[in-house]
């Protein structure tokens, strides 16, 4: 029998789901209703439902030397948003390999998104080649799955990259933000600020030729753009990967082109002239 308590709990969840909010913070229930005083802690978080990082989908094993361990392992959680910052350049600097950097962002306390996601989303693709993408951040699919570009839009970016002789195997993607935002919303300027040096320093150990952000908040934080996406596509700039000069390119992501499927067109001239760069 369903009780109006029943229904007004099925109520309100139904109202979270569509405001977005999908994902648990804490494990124990919190009533807010209850009186001051009365209120029962949530139990601190003891991670016993999450397998430690190392045990995770796509954790590469811990490679990680004594003071890689103590720079990562630094619980930068209550660190200033500054500090993370800083404590996520040192970690991505010590990084010699993509796998080591990945053992390190599987490792790294600075993000609070880590969090909520499930697990952590690094790259897919061939790291050899020519071609690295760079989305936003994961949304649910490749959460669960723990690779980038796995939802609809990644089905899309599928299709573009044939449309013009590319897959997985002959291009690099990856995500500004390696961890899903709750609800897919789009992540928080401290939170891209915090990911940007594992990002940068993951581009320059892939050392692609060609470099292609997807989408604006991608643009905006690799390039330092601060115009709008439409305005800054299909236009080559120069970009330092700390090593040498590539050439990058931004263009509309595929989550935008299934909205607004017109602008495809836009797209196509910016793949068009991703394949004329990869055939010189
Ligand atoms: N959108 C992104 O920006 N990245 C993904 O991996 C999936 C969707």
């Amino acid at each position: 029998m369903t009780t109006a308590r029943d229904q007004a709990a099925r109520e309100l969840l139904a109202f979270y789901r569509e405001a977005g909010i999908d994902a648990l913070l804490e494990e124990t229930p919190l009533d807010r209703f209850a009186g001051e005083g009365a209120t029962t802690a949530p139990a601190p978080r003891t991670d016993s439902a999450r397998p430690p990082p190392e045990r995770r989908a796509g954790a590469t094993g811990g490679a990680l030397s004594a003071r890689e361990r103590e720079v990562v392992g630094r619980p930068a959680l209550a660190l200033p948003p500054e500090a993370a910052v800083m404590a996520a350049r040192e970690a991505a600097k010590i990084a010699a390999t993509l796998a080591q950097l990945r053992a390190m962002l599987e490792r790294f306390e600075g993000c609070a998104l880590r969090t909520t996601a499930t697990q952590l989303v690094f790259a897919d693709g061939n790291p050899q080649a020519r071609v690295m993408f760079v989305g936003e951040a994961p949304g649910r699919d490749e959460d669960i799955e723990g690779l980038p570009f796995v939802g609809r839009s990644g089905k899309l970016l599928d299709r573009m990259m044939a449309a013009i002789g590319l897959d997985r195997s002959s291009a690099y993607i990856a995500n500004v933000v390696p961890w899903r935002p709750p609800g897919n919303r789009t992540p928080t300027p401290q939170e891209s600020a915090v990911c940007l040096p594992f990002t940068l320093r993951q581009i320059e150990l892939a050392d692609p030729d060609i470099l292609v952000c997807l989408g604006s908040p991608s643009t905006q934080t690799l390039l330092n753009s601060k115009d709008g996406i439409l305005k800054t596509r299909g236009r080559w700039l120069p970009f330092h990967t700390g090593t040498r000069e590539i050439r990058a390119i931004a263009t509309l992501h595929p989550a935008y082109l299934l909205r607004q499927p017109v602008q495809k067109r836009f797209a196509w001239r910016d793949f068009l002239a991703i394949k004329k760069a990869l055939a010189t």
